[in-house]
């Protein structure tokens, strides 16, 4: 086991940052590297005599590939080959050896595997040189011919196709799809709402480019530094689908410049650059470029319909919600896109319901709050849209349906404080003042408008092990497979093991990004801070145990028959609180017991058995404020409050961060982002970051973030939950909502686009 850094360069806090509490806001240990490019990702990697690969990508949605003349491309100087299906490296062919760690149920598509084109951008051909622009250029030269077959990628022209998800052989099960009667309550309830509404596809686009280094060893072992959010699931990945022992490979994802979900599976550049490796026994590096990035998996277009159905004074009586998504015809992605409107407001009659429909292209993947983003919108808007049925003040709506049970899985909440997050996030926006009637602000040229939504996500708890490591020089090294796609993980680690170990920061090295290092589950479902932060206090408190028994065997101890609760850890020191004389430096006591480490670990397996009888989950407030241009169908986000209740928060700073980067997603999702399809080609088009719209600073203003006091300790030892995916949840529909009271329109389609505000 790697105990101390070797070339992981895990980052440190600046010396002098002294001691921290949990909850602290801490700037990020990684920061500094960061921004000076000491943080090396995974397309940065040197490596003696690299090769490039540059993979070609198929131009067809569907049919087979006739032949690939490589010719030409060969002939370019530089050019080593050009690996397809017809001479690429043997890899297993049984599909269950590509199933990942988070694939869905089906068929995972296996790269270069054989001459079938499944959808439009496929890799099919990777050219390899001495030097990328080699490869790039002979790459333009690779002619493939197709027997083209007929596609559908149009959702809404196919959903009479819709089918149930076929269920995952392990884990998932989906939940009851019915309670009582909702569509008797709705045919009988006095005020009612009915709409369909549409969202279109997203694709991530964080600033990394996917991109896999595979790095040879004079042995034949691999190193392999990729952009991934696990570097064990794809280690496991790469042995299976190769047939290699995992001790012959270790995955790196020290650095990775934002995933958001992306990076759950391992990417066709993975297997492409091993192929490259294992064809020419030489190190090889294939990055992917911004247009590949539109080629596996994004957010999928959803169509969905809510009814609503009330009393007279707002008591629900009934909710129906309907989903229908695309996926492959490789794989059934599904998401958590209708449950929610079964978990956050108070109603007997509730019917839900969840459909796919296979398309001619790639499985869709997770994207920040994945199934949220839609399901909530839908739901949030339809509320509104009962609120203005009613009558009555959308907050109002929300409050007199109000639970703290959630009625589908009928479980009580272990915790929620939504009615806080209500509560305390009107007050700051100042929601009192709204005007009831739309059309009723104005600021100029622009109507003003007002809207609110809930969020609601997840608190994920999934399995992780961490060691943690004193040493003579006072370091404490803190080692876990974990990820920090952006979040903080470095930082929020390292902190947790300071606090707990009374150390000061800069003394604290936490390492992740390794698959050698203890096994941890993937960073996504916000749970790394529930799951790997847990086994981080885990294993400091068990080094607090190994080190007061070596303290109690001191000659003399002056902690003799003391245990932990009557001791304590803090400026670096063991002692016992009120007696000043009883103390003793950490380092010291490890001298004085002859050690020169001092181990211990902690493996954390959520407890599913206690977690069984609650509902868990985190919860939001948003309330925005827009402003609308009705002549050119423009509207600009002035004014958002977010108010969270997330569990204990463990650094106030990248907490913080985390929401607002939400609440920014949240308004590009409204306004910006869409990927279009053009149905005849079967293929997205607009592929780059000029025409894919994501919002610049002159598109966001004001975002206050607050976090209202919860703490659960069923959630996680921590009390902590998670802030990754709930700040992003409901924005689109507090931004909808607020165009709705600007301009007395109702868009039920995003993003919002000035076509459709006009
Ligand atoms: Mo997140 S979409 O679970 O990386």
């Amino acid at each position: 086991m790697t105990d101390l850094i070797a070339d992981l360069n895990a980052p440190t806090a600046p010396v002098g940052t002294g001691t921290v509490r949990l909850g602290q806001p801490v700037s990020r240990v990684d920061g500094v590297a960061k921004v000076t490019g000491g943080a090396r990702y995974a397309a940065e990697h040197p490596a003696d005599g690299l090769v490039h690969g540059v993979v070609v990508n198929s131009t067809i949605a569907r049919g087979r590939i006739v032949s690939i003349d490589t010719r030409k491309a060969r002939e370019v100087p530089g050019v080593l080959a050009v690996l397809t299906h017809e001479n690429r490296p043997r890899m297993r062919s049984l599909g269950f050896a590509f199933k990942d760690l988070t694939a869905p149920a089906g068929s995972p598509f296996k790269p270069l595997h054989d001459d079938r084109v499944r959808y439009s951008g496929q890799p099919v051909a990777l050219v390899l040189a001495e030097t990328f622009e080699a490869a790039r250029a002979a790459s333009r030269l690779v002619r493939v011919r197709y027997d083209e077959r007929p596609h559908d990628t149009n959702l809404l022209a196919s959903l009479r196709r819709a089918h149930r998800p076929r269920p995952l052989k392990f884990g998932y099960k989906p939940p009851p799809s019915e309670k009582g009667d909702a569509r008797a309550a709705y045919g009988a309830a006095e005020v009612k709402m009915d709409a369909v509404y549409t969202a279109g596809v997203e694709h991530h686009n964080p600033m990394e480019m996917f991109a896999s280094t595979v790095i040879r060893g004079e042995d034949g072992h691999l190193t392999i530094y990729d952009k991934n959010q696990s570097s064990i699931n794809c280690r496991s990945y790469v042995s299976r689908v190769f047939g290699l022992k995992k001790s012959q490979v270790t995955v790196r994802n020290p650095y990775v410049g934002g995933a958001f979900g992306s990076g759950l599976r391992p990417q066709y550049q993975l297997p492409l650059a091993v192929m490259g490796t294992l064809y020419l026994g030489r190190s090889v590096r294939v990055v992917m470029t911004r247009q590949q990035m539109f080629t596996f998996g994004h957010r999928p277009e959803t169509w969905q319909r809510v009814r609503l159905a009330a009393d007279r004074d707002g008591t629900l009586r009934s909710i129906e919600h309907v989903a229908i998504a695309e996926t492959s015809r490789m794989e059934d992605y599904t998401e958590v896109v209708v449950n929610w409107s079964g978990k956050l407001y108070a109603c007997d009659n509730i019917r839900l319901g969840y459909r796919l429909v296979d398309l001619d292209q790639y499985t869709p993947i997770d994207m920040r709050a994945p199934g949220a983003v839609h399901g909530v919108h839908a739901l949030e808007v339809a509320m509104d849209e009962l609120a203005v049925e009613l009558d009555m003040d959308p907050l109002e709506l929300r409050l007199r349906n109000y639970t703290e049970y959630s009625p589908m899985e009928d479980l009580p909440y272990s915790s929620k404080e939504l009615r806080a997050c209500y509560t305390r996030g009107a007050e700051r926006f100042g929601w009192a003042e709204r005007p009831p009637r739309p059309r009723s602000m104005q600021d100029g040229h622009e109507l003003v408008g007002w809207g609110m939504a809930t969020g609601i996500w997840d608190a994920a708890q999934f399995y992780g092990r961490a060691t943690a490591v004193l040493h003579t020089d006072g370091r404490l090294v803190v080692s876990s497979a974990a990820s920090d796609i952006g979040t903080g993980t470095y930082t929020v680690m390292a902190q947790i093991a300071a606090a707990t170990m009374g150390l000061p920061l800069e003394n604290v090295i936490f390492q992740l990004g390794d698959s050698n290092l203890p096994l941890a589950s993937v960073e996504g479902g916000s749970s790394h801070v529930a799951t790997i932060g847990s086994a981080v206090e885990g294993a400091c408190v068990e080094l607090q145990q190994k080190l007061l028994r070596l303290a109690r065997r001191l000659p003399g101890s002056p902690f003799e028959h003391l245990t932990l609760d009557q001791v304590e850890f803090a400026d670096g020191h063991l002692r016992v609180p009120g007696s000043p004389e009883r103390s003793m430096r950490l380092v010291d006591l490890l001298a004085a017991a002859g050690e020169q480490r001092l181990e211990a670990s902690h493996t954390l397996v959520s407890n599913m058995l206690r977690k069984r009888k609650w509902a868990l989950g985190t919860h939001s407030a948003v309330f925005c404020e827009v402003k609308v241009d009705e002549d050119l169908g423009t509207v600009r986000v002035t004014r958002v409050v977010s108010a969270v209740a997330a569990g204990r928060i463990m650094n106030l700073k990248t907490a913080t961060s985390q929401i607002s980067g939400g609440v920014v997603w949240g308004i590009s999702g409204a306004l910006h982002e869409e990927t279009y399809s053009d149905h005849r080609l079967g293929r997205f088009m607009n592929h780059n970051l000029s025409e894919y719209h994501v919002p610049v600073n002159a598109d966001i203003a004001d975002i206050e973030v607050l976090f209202v006091d919860e703490e659960d300790r069923i959630a996680s030892r921590l009390g902590a939950k998670g802030v990754g995916e709930i700040g992003i949840v409901g924005v689109s529909a507090a931004v909808c909502n607020a165009i709705y009271h600007a301009t007395g329109r109702r868009i039920r389609s995003t993003p919002m686009t000035p076509d459709k505000v006009m």
